[in-house]
């Protein structure tokens, strides 16, 4: 029993029908990351940082994004030694074993579907925003999901208000045509989307900037360093908003599910990698610390349109709404980066015999069609039916899982196999792997109690379905 559970994958060539095209070179590849990295983290919840750590949210995104660079040098090391598609999925399966793999996919699939659907929902409120300022708004119950009220420990719990969230399944729907058109179309629109993103967020900065006040940064840290649990469960404190900031640094891990349609996988990945991590950081940095040195972090702490208000808060209203539209035709990227990496891990397990097989058949076109659109179904089912608001930082509890499987894949293969290739070394492995894997702990232990408890609750049903039905499927037995 205990073997087949720790029965490894070996990574051999896949059968012509599920191959995928090789159509991506490393600018596509930079361009997956900083298009699935930037978007609500930095849009929105800056604003959810500041209310919860004051201007202290500086350091926040430096915490954030030091754990987050830790774990794209062990993702750029694993990418490159084992270049399959499957992300953290895959680099368990091949160096822990099949039941640590099922756990990482399992938790994986929190971080992709999650996020998108997250991210389909915060869409579809700006869009109705701006079609109901034309007149053309939609029926109030066509733009929400159903709302609950009561609870469960009293028998109350019912549904409070109806409701379908028709723009979100809009997007996913547009999102996964354009992905099963193509990799290579896909990711030229993805391109041309950052690059709007970038030039929305470099007009934040040109124009906050010259507002700088170093009074705004007083007091610097009102609810301290740490995380200290207030109102509701939410963890306040420099540590406390780092949790949730975290959101804002993930989507370079996207960048490893196309190991096999990058056409230099052993360069490109590790350039697309740690090339996107960097450039976000430098951008959050700039901008989080234009942000709360404009307007004091009382003023915008908690909005949904935090870099909007700090703009109309300057005075600046025209560029405010520049960058609010610009903001909403550009965020679909961060939907097409992780509907993208969410499909390739589904694309892996049904290849694995754990999903049915033939849904991992790849189009003439070269792409995994059948399990794109199987995925933009049930992430759809997600974001048109499910109240987001807690469930929106369980993807950051899937998302630290895998970052901290992907540390000790690195760490296990270098005592096991210390002599083998490697075409991307992470440096100081020894001190960044665990770095990854200290802060990610941390981290999650600085997530909402209701999180956590929704994360076990998660995996123990993945463990209960891999034991009952998966672990007889799998065609790695
Ligand atoms: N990093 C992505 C975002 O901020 C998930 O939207």
């Amino acid at each position: 029993m205990a073997n087949s559970l720790f029965r490894r994958k070996t990574i051999t060539e896949q059968p012509p029908e599920h191959q995928l095209a090789r159509t991506l070179s490393w600018p596509h590849l930079v361009a997956l990351g900083v298009g699935a990295i930037v978007g609500t983290g930095i849009l929105t919840l800056i604003g959810v940082g500041a209310d919860r750590a004051g201007p202290a949210v500086l350091l926040s995104f430096v915490v954030a994004g030091a754990i987050c660079a830790c774990a794209a040098l062990c993702y750029a090391e694993m990418a490159t030694m084992i270049p399959a598609s499957g992300s953290a999925y895959t680099y368990s399966y091949a160096t822990l074993g099949e039941v640590i793999a099922w756990v990482v996919g399992w938790s994986l699939i929190l971080e992709y579907s999650l996020v998108v659907a997250t991210v389909a929902v915060g869409w579809a409120g700006y869009a109705n925003g701006f079609l109901a300022a034309r007149g053309a708004a939609l029926p109030d119950v066509l733009t929400h999901g159903p709302t609950l009220a009561g609870s469960v420990a009293n028998g109350t719990l019912h549904l409070a208000t109806p409701g379908i969230n028709v723009l979100a399944i809009v997007i996913i729907g547009v999102v996964a045509g354009l992905l099963m058109l193509g990799t290579r179309e896909s990711a030229r629109i993805n391109t041309a989307l950052v690059v709007l993103k970038i030039v929305t967020l470099t007009l934040f900065v040109a124009f906050s900037l010259p507002y700088f006040d170093a009074a705004n940064l007083h007091p610097f840290a009102p609810l301290g360093y740490g995380s200290t649990p207030g109102a509701g469960g939410v963890k306040y404190g420099m540590m406390g908003a780092a949790a949730i900031i975290f959101f804002a640094f993930y989507g370079f891990d996207a960048i490893s599910t196309a190991a096999e349609e990058a056409k230099n996988p052993e360069r490109d990945l590790a350039i697309g990698i740690v090339g996107s991590m960097v450039a976000c950081t430098i951008i959050y940095l700039i901008v989080a610390a234009a942000a709360v040195g404009a307007l004091h972090y009382t003023k915008f702490a908690d909005s949904p349109e935090p870099l909007a208000l700090i703009l109309r808060g300057i005075g600046q209203d025209t560029v405010a709404a520049v960058v609010a539209a610009a903001a909403v035709i550009a965020l679909p990227t961060v939907i097409l980066g992780f509907l993208y990496g969410q499909s390739r891990i589904f694309l892996v397990m049904a290849r694995d015999g754990f999903l049915p097989t033939s849904l991992a058949k790849v189009s003439a076109r070269g792409t995994p069609a059948r399990i794109t659109a199987v995925t933009a179904v049930l992430v759809s089912i997600l974001a048109a039916l499910t109240p987001l608001d807690v469930i929106a930082s369980l993807a950051n509890a899937g998302t630290l899982c895998a970052f901290i499987a992907v540390a000790v894949c690195v760490l296990v293969l270098r005592q096991r196999e210390p002599n083998g290739r490697r075409p991307f070394r992470t440096p100081l492995a020894w001190l960044v792997a665990p770095g990854a894997i200290l802060g990610c702990l941390y981290l999650f232990t600085s997530l909402q109690s209701i999180t956590q408890i929704s994360f076990f609750v998660w995996n123990a049903i993945g463990l209960l379905i891999y034991f009952l039905y998966a672990r007889r499927r799998s065609l790695v037995a």
